[in-house]
C-alpha cells in the first residue's frame, strides 16, 4: 500500500528518527517501508510469534514478542512509536495509545483503516451486494472497533498528547487483466468459501445457522462467477480503503 502513499507519512518525521517502534508490526509490512525511509533503528513488535518470525527473516530488523497494550520497553525508549492496523484489532485501544505515549520521547502516530467506509466495484455484480451484505454482519458482530475514525483522535488527546493532527487517505486496490497470482488465489478463496470462513465466529454472531449457510453457498457461487470472468479476461475489481494517519506530540516527556 505504501509503494503510492508514502507522503501520507510526512507528519512522521521519518528522516529525523534514532529509534522507531512499530508496534503490531505483524510480518513487517509497514516496518520495511519505515526501514527504508529512516535512518533510525526500527524495532518490531507483535504479540503473534510466528508473524513475527517473517518479519525477522524478511526485514532483518529486532523483533520482538509481546502485548502492544503492556510493551516489554522501559518508558521513553523511542522516539517515534506508530502502529498500522493494529488498534482495530484491540479490545481497549485507549490502553495502546497510553502504552504507546509512556514509550515515546517525541511522537506517537496510528494508522487505520475505516472498515466501515469500503468502496468495491466489480464487474462481477453480485460481488458488490455481497460484500457489503457481509462487511455489516461483519462490524455488527465484531468485538472491537473496526471503523474508529474520529474517535482516534479522541484517544490521543485522553492520553495527553498534544499538536494531534490527522489526514485521511484512500488507498485504491484494483484487479484487472493480466491477473497476478494474489488476484488468483483470493478468487480461488472466494469460490472454496475460505475468505469467508476467516470471519465465520464474527458473522455467526449476528446471522442465524441457516442465514449464514445461505450467504456462504451464495458466496461461493459468486466465487466461481468471478473465476470464470477471470478465465474469460473480463473480471475488473476495485477497492477504496479508506485510512486515517493520526500523529500526536508527547508533552511531558523527561
Ligand atoms: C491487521 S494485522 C496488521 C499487521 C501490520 N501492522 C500490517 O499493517 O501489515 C494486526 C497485527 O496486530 C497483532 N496484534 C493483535 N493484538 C496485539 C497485541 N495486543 N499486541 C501486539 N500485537 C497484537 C496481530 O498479531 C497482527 O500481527
Amino acid at each position: 500500500m505504501w509503494e503510492d502513499s508514502r507522503e501520507a507519512l510526512s507528519p512522521l518525521s521519518l528522516g529525523d528518527r534514532e529509534r522507531i517502534l512499530d508496534a503490531g508490526a505483524g510480518t513487517g509490512e509497514l516496518a520495511r517501508v519505515l526501514d527504508a525511509e529512516s535512518p533510525g533503528a526500527v524495532v518490531c513488535l507483535d504479540a503473534d510469534p510466528e508473524l513475527l518470525g517473517v518479519a525477522r527473516a524478511d526485514t532483518g530488523l529486532e523483533a520482538v514478542v509481546g502485548d502492544a497494550t503492556r510493551p516489554p520497553f522501559v518508558d521513553r525508549s523511542f522516539d517515534l512509536v506508530v502502529c498500522q492496523a493494529l488498534l482495530v484489532n484491540l479490545p481497549d485501544p485507549a490502553a495502546a495509545v497510553r502504552a504507546f505515549s509512556d514509550l515515546s520521547t517525541d511522537l506517537v502516530a496510528v494508522i487505520e483503516p475505516d472498515n466501515g467506509d469500503v468502496g468495491v466495484d466489480s464487474t462481477v455484480e453480485r460481488e458488490v451486494e455481497l460484500e457489503k451484505r457481509v462487511r455489516a454482519a461483519y462490524i455488527e458482530g465484531v468485538e472491537t472497533d473496526v471503523s474508529m475514525g474520529d474517535r482516534l483522535v479522541s484517544l490521543f488527546r485522553e492520553s495527553g498528547l498534544s499538536d494531534v493532527r490527522t489526514r485521511r487517505y484512500y488507498h485504491r486496490k484494483v484487479i484487472e487483466p493480466p491477473y497476478g497470482e494474489g488476484s488468483l488465489s483470493d478468487a480461488a478463496r472466494k469460490a472454496s468459501g475460505g475468505a469467508l470462513s476467516q470471519h465465520e465466529r464474527e458473522l455467526r454472531g449476528t446471522l442465524s445457522g441457516d442465514e449464514y449457510d445461505a450467504l456462504r453457498s451464495e458466496w461461493r457461487e459468486m466465487g466461481r462467477d468471478v473465476i470464470e470472468a477471470m478465465r474469460e479476461g473480463t473480471y475488473r475489481r476495485a477497492e477504496v480503503v479508506p485510512f486515517d494517519v493520526v500523529v500526536g506530540r508527547v508533552t511531558d516527556a523527561v
